[in-house]
């Protein structure tokens, strides 16, 4: 599918392939130390061999992930979400996402957390459980688009475990 992001910018948004570790790697070196804070809840400024394996040879059924990539810049992804399924609930992912900073509020986060709600609830997924820091007020927006309601928030020191009912679940 291509969108258009807010600034007019032509994207596609497809499944990750295991021929895009190179691009991830990519991607995320040339993200803000603070936005890799953000998504890792740590410092991250690269990704092991290991990591990108994981990261981008998933079944497509328990571990789904997009990303968003445009013609113009062939050689790093612009954002990529994911969602894994808790073996604790099989009917719940962890959900995770994370927008290249100059790209980050113009509708791309929305746009790759709409598709993979939509994947999630065809695979029988009905929440997402996220953990993030309790500044991100940007990814609660995401998610509160993309759910019906925010079924619990556990906060401690200073990151929290949200915990939300999609919406077309
Ligand atoms: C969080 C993130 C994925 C959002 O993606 P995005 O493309 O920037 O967001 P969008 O442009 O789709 O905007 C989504 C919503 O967030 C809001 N938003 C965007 N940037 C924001 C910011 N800096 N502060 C507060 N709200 C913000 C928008 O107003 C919008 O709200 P609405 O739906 O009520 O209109 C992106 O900012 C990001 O990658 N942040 C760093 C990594 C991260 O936090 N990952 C999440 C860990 S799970």
């Amino acid at each position: 599918m291509s969108p258009t992001l807010h600034n007019g910018l032509a994207i596609t948004v497809r499944p990750i392939r295991p021929d895009d570790k190179q691009r991830l790697a990519r991607g995320h070196e040339l993200m803000s130390p603070e936005t890799q804070r953000l998504r890792y809840l740590m410092p991250k400024p690269r990704l092991t061999a290991a990591e990108l394996r994981y990261l981008t040879e998933v079944d497509d059924r328990d571990h789904v992930a997009l990303v968003a990539v445009a013609d113009e810049l062939p050689d790093a992804t612009l954002g990529v979400g994911r969602f894994i399924r808790r073996r604790d609930r099989p009917d719940t992912a962890e959900f995770a996402i994370v927008i290249a900073d100059e790209f980050q509020g113009l509708g791309l986060g929305s746009e790759i957390a709409e598709q993979l709600a939509d994947a999630a609830v065809e695979r029988g997924i009905r929440h997402f459980s996220a953990t993030v820091l309790h500044e991100n007020t940007a990814v609660r927006a995401v998610l509160a688009r993309i759910s019906r309601r925010l079924e619990y928030a556990r906060w401690s020191d200073g990151s929290g475990e949200l915990l939300y009912e999609l919406k077309a679940a």
